[in-house]
């Protein structure tokens, strides 16, 4: 859904919004499964989550650990450590600070995770900065139980 127009965060750019900000409960995640056409116009994934922190603060990530290129959320699907303090790849263990995205403990401490451009604007989580076509059969992704959703994005 794009919601081209500016907001606090996001000024005199087109937005996009992913999803309801009130579909990820405060101290949760969801990922979101995105394609994004390069520059010699190759789609390619572009898979993110977002964040909602205890503060009430909303966070993306490209869902790609540092340490095999992968994403975080393999088995369980759950983004955090036991003590919900820090984000956590479940395929060897390395832990991030939620607000940072740097890896502080694991097989790649001192690098982080990719930031993504994020801001709530009208009650939905929006993508900033980026030009975004969707494909309305994916319009409503949470109907279904499924937690991922497909969306084509294209570089401004
Ligand atoms: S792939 Fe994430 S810690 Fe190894």
């Amino acid at each position: 859904m794009s919601k081209g127009m500016s907001g606090p965060m996001c000024d005199q750019i087109e937005v996009f919004a992913v999803c309801p900000a009130d579909a990820i409960e405060r101290c949760g995640a969801k990922a979101f499964s995105l394609s994004q056409v390069d520059d010699s116009g190759e789609s390619r994934p572009f898979p993110i989550v977002v964040v909602r922190t205890f503060g009430d603060d909303y966070l993306g990530y490209v869902n790609r650990c540092p340490h095999d290129s992968l994403w975080l959320n393999i088995g369980s699907g759950e983004f955090f450590s036991s003590d919900r303090s820090f984000l956590r790849c479940a395929r060897h263990g390395a832990r991030f600070e939620i607000d940072t995205g740097l890896c502080i403990d694991g097989p790649c401490t001192g690098q982080a995770l990719e930031p993504v451009a994020l801001a709530v604007i009208e009650g939905d989580v929006c993508l900033c900065g980026i030009k975004l076509l969707e494909d309305d059969r994916f319009s409503e992704p949470f109907e279904d139980g499924d937690e991922t959703m497909d969306i084509t994005i294209h570089p401004d």
